[in-house]
């Protein structure tokens, strides 16, 4: 059914919005407390937050987010990709980090206060471009020991947005971080705690400035398994006798990227073999897949044509391509197809379905 909402602002520029911070309407902000739990929440439009300097998310980095985006449809509907599967893994980093989770009806109710505040910067339908919800969490009051916070502060802003990286979905040049290791065996890469990302700025830059827009990740043991991106997860395809077969890492030290677990199910619907285990990296030394790429919610796919490890470098495919592969690119087009609501969403990934 067509629910007829307010169409995008005219004030962007919508073709080129790239992935940068701007201040729209208003963000859904809740405290929680020990003694009264989470509270009713306010919508709030002041971005600075009164946060105490002795606070743990500042001091010691007890603070988690998510990133999860809304779509417009052709029929004017707006609606989030799969925010339930956001507010669980919220959920589980909070457990890990200490921090009180977020019941399932205050995630989905912060998500519609602000996209319901902010449906003028909701991109327009077939611009490629959504709202992006980034969900915080984090210790807000002061605890000088060792210890979570007594209060927490749970805020979902959104930023309108296009491509992460500047060049969409065309093949990228990707480097092997080797001089840093993003995630201890048995530590925290697989939760979403910012800590895990500030310490990925200085090799990331580092590798901009040497023509790499993207950075791949070792297994920090042995350097020898394939790992995730600094912004995203692995994913790769390989062609063989007719049947495609789809790789990905899913190890203790994974992102449970909602991205690649969604391109999964895709790949799995169109009779593609699904392999998820451990990458070593002479896989990729040995030329062993057709395309790689990186996906994540803000990356989306992001193809990978070469990826170079110290001064050696290997092809993916040609590795000259200018364009995404054709095993991608079917898996690409189905699952914007779902985002933008060109097909059904017969799996109820798009919440709510009749849109805000
Ligand atoms: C996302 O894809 O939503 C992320 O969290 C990536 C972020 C590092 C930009």
């Amino acid at each position: 059914m067509s629910n007829p909402t307010t169409p995008p602002t005219d004030k962007l520029d919508w073709q080129n919005i790239g992935f940068q911070y701007r201040d729209i309407n208003g963000y859904a902000k809740y405290t929680w407390t020990p003694e009264n739990g989470w509270d009713e929440g306010s919508l709030e439009t002041n971005p600075y937050l009164n946060v105490h300097m002795c606070s743990t998310g500042l001091n010691y980095g007890q603070e988690c987010f998510e990133g999860l985006k809304a779509f417009r449809t052709k029929d004017g509907r707006i609606r989030v990709f799969r925010p339930h599967e956001n507010g669980k893994r919220m959920n589980l980093t909070a457990a890990f980090g200490s921090m009180p989770g977020i019941p399932e009806e205050i995630f989905l109710e912060a998500i519609k206060k602000t996209v319901q505040a902010n449906l003028e910067y909701v991109p327009p339908y077939g611009s490629g471009g959504s709202l992006y919800l980034r969900p915080l969490l984090f210790g807000s009051g002061p605890m000088i020991g060792l210890s979570p916070a007594p209060e927490f502060t749970f805020i979902v802003f959104g930023v309108p947005v296009g491509n992460y990286y500047k060049d969409g979905v065309k093949p990228v040049d990707a480097c092997i971080i080797e001089d840093f290791d993003r995630s201890a065996p048995l530590g925290t890469g697989s939760f979403k705690l910012g800590g895990n990302y500030a310490p990925v700025f200085l090799p990331t830059e580092k590798a901009k400035k040497q023509g790499f827009p993207i950075t791949l990740h070792l297994d920090s043991k042995t350097h020898t398994y394939v790992d995730e991106f600094s912004t995203s997860n692995f994913v790769a395809l390989s062609n063989k006798d007719g049947v495609t077969t789809l790789v990905t890492p899913n190890g203790r030290t994974i992102l449970r990227s909602v991205t690649r677990i969604s391109l999964v199910e895709i790949a799995r619907d169109l009779g593609w073999t699904v392999e998820e285990r451990d990458v070593p990296f002479s896989e990729i030394e040995e030329g062993k897949f057709d395309e790689i790429a990186a996906c994540g919610t803000a990356a989306v796919i992001t193809p990978v044509k070469r990826i170079s490890r110290g001064e050696k470098s290997y092809n993916i495919g040609s590795g000259e391509q200018t364009e995404i592969g054709a095993g991608f690119e079917a898996l690409y087009k189905q699952y914007k197809a779902i985002q933008n609501g060109d097909i059904a969403d017969t799996k109820g990934w798009m919440w709510p379905a009749e849109g805000f």
